[in-house]
């Protein structure tokens, strides 16, 4: 996820885009760039954040010009691979946010034709094919290139000599903000409302020309009407995209990470002999170490090979000795005993792969190689997407293994997630936000659910929460059980429903308040629940997802119920880069 930024008035635009970009910084922080019409096309674009050395930047001449600030999926975070790009003689320069699924072959046929290549990323492709059609009017350019993209993309590009903005929109939002003598674009409504509460909504297929006050739009080579819409948020809701917290905006987020993620994965090659493996050794830490075990039973149920599931921090000091192929899990690509692990790894000369969502960090170049989730930039400190995006990546995998065993469930799982959000959470919140201790209990590969879910509420509501085993209840945990100790089940068909429709019962007969996530329509669940919170009818992995979902609504509710400081919980830090 990348944002983007156009200005097209009477002022100097540098000032504009750099200050719209600071606030589109949430959406990706490792680069940014913009580029003016001056008497002709000026760049400034360098590696880092926003708020370091701009100065640069705000110099640059003119009235019209575009900006990006980056979160990378193309080619490391570095000053070349940062936008804008600019095609061979410097005339047009062009910011995006998206992914070009077919950029490779675009790229080797514009190679053979004699474009230059100055980044790594997807997007140079467009403003090379730009080059090729421009003669001397940017709109019948775009016209004659877009149909060669095949991806999502919101486009704003700019050239010598003349003051428009030309934007395209297609899978990846853009809205245009109109003022009196000026016209804005951008990822979001973030950096325009300070500006205008007028806003135009571009929609797929659209293309516009944005210039001081007027916005023009075409869709299918044909004048399209926009309506103009008054938005009447504040600026502090619209960077939360009208959630009042990251983590909750982060969690309904997560349906358009999964078919992203699972999109570019699909288009990508796993390297043959990650495929042949006949046994994995996965290391991770907290929500990733989750994720792994999620894998393990998968894996081994649909692909027959063995997994072993290791915490980082005890593999470094007390390795497996193995030879296996060993995949570190990590969203930041930089939790230091995750890092540790994997040296070890590499040390036993087992293969390494890296699962991360961050490019170019630490341990893209630890790993021999490496699959990235692409869930965007996650701010709030509960990893919630970023655990859907690694469950994506790593059920991918078991799918490629077992050739085609988990395709038509994966397809399904956003329809899955997304009846899951609207899902009311009240009566369970009741139920949580009195307790001082609650247990999540599930069997098989709704046992890490439940201890995600757990981990979930404990660091942001601070009520001690335990996942377990349902089975292993009885072991001991029985001695803490009461009415005052919640328990929230999580009980879909399959093998182990009936046991553990018992294990529930069994806590019942103690008193336990129970919350019980089930199949809708599970009339016995209903009826013995105190709270029952009905999930689609799906499969067991699209019950995995919709779960987490469930669990993750129920800890941010919580939370928000007990004024807890949601997205930076006391104690905690994002990426836990020390050992
Ligand atoms: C929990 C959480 C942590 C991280 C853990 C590993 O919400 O965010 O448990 O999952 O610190 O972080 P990564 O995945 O960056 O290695």
């Amino acid at each position: 996820m990348c944002g983007i930024i156009g200005y097209s008035g009477i002022s100097s635009a540098a000032p504009v885009l750099i200050d719209g970009l600071k606030k589109l910084e949430y959406r990706g922080y490792d680069s940014f760039g913009i580029a003016t019409i001056g008497d002709r096309i000026e760049v400034f674009k360098k590696q880092g954040r926003i708020s370091t050395g701009v100065a640069g930047a705000r110099t640059l001449p003119g009235t019209t010009g575009i900006g990006h600030t980056r979160w990378a999926t193309h080619g490391v975070p570095d000053d070349k691979n940062a936008h804008p790009h600019v095609d061979c003689t410097g005339t047009i320069a062009i910011v995006h946010n998206g992914i070009i699924e077919n950029y490779h072959e675009l790229r080797k046929q514009l190679v053979a034709r004699g474009h230059r290549f100055s980044s790594d990323t997807d997007t140079e492709v467009i403003v090379h094919l730009l080059e090729e059609e421009y003669h001397g009017d940017l709109l019948e350019a775009f016209k004659c290139a877009i149909p060669h993209l095949h991806g999502s993309y919101a486009l704003l590009a700019i050239a010598e000599g003349d003051e428009r903005i030309v934007a395209a929109r297609q899978n990846s939002p853009l809205v245009v903000g109109i003022a009196d003598q000026a016209v804005y674009a951008a990822s979001d409504m973030t950096p325009l409302l300070q500006y205008t509460q007028n806003v135009v909504y571009l929609q797929d297929g659209d293309l516009a020309t944005l210039s001081p006050g007027q916005l023009l739009v075409w869709n299918n080579g044909v004048p399209a009407c926009r309506p103009i819409e008054k938005i009447e948020w504040t600026v502090e809701q619209v960077k939360k995209g009208g959630f009042a917290h990251y983590m909750q905006k982060e969690i309904f987020e997560q349906p358009e990470v999964f078919s992203d993620t699972i999109r570019t994965l699909r288009r990508e090659e796993i390297p043959s002999r990650i495929l042949r493996e006949k046994a994995v050794t996965l290391v991770a830490c907290g929500t990733s170490y989750h994720a792994g075990m999620v894998f393990k039973y998968l894996a081994e149920e649909r692909c027959g090979i063995p997994v072993r599931i290791e915490i980082a921090s005890e593999f470094k000091y007390y390795p497996s000795p193995t030879r296996d192929l060993v995949i570190g899990i990590t969203q930041s690509g930089e939790t230091a005993d995750t890092l540790a692990a994997l040296k070890q790894a590499r040390a036993y000369q087992s293969p390494t792969l890296a699962v991360t969502n961050v490019l170019g960090s630490t341990i893209t170049r630890t790993a021999d190689h490496t699959l990235y989730m692409g869930a965007g930039p996650e701010i709030s400190v509960a990893a919630t997407k970023s655990f859907i995006a690694e469950l994506a990546v790593l059920l991918h995998l078991v799918d490629a293994i077992s050739r085609g065993e988990l395709t038509k469930s994966l397809d399904g799982v956003n329809r899955a997630m997304e009846q899951v959000l609207l899902s009311s959470m009240d009566r369970a919140v009741d139920l949580c936000s009195e307790a001082a201790h609650i247990f999540f209990v599930g069997r098989g590969p709704f046992y890490p659910v439940a201890l995600e879910g757990a981990l979930k509420m404990k660091e942001i509501s601070y009520i001690h929460a335990e996942g377990y085993a349902a089975g292993e209840i009885k072991h001991g945990p029985f001695a803490l059980l009461s009415p005052r100790t919640p328990a929230v089940g999580l009980c879909f068909p399959g093998e182990t429903y009936p046991v553990m429709v018992s294990n529930l019962k069994e806590m019942k007969a103690r008193g336990v308040p129970l919350i019980v996530l089930g199949q809708e329509g599970d009339l016995d669940l209903e009826e013995f629940a105190d709270v029952f919170i009905p999930l689609p009818e799906g499969d067991s992995v699209q019950h995995i997802f919709g779960a987490t979902v469930a669990l993750q609504l129920l800890a941010y509710h919580t939370a928000v119920r007990l004024k807890r400081e949601i997205d930076t919980p006391r104690n905690l830090a994002k990426s836990v880069t020390v050992e």
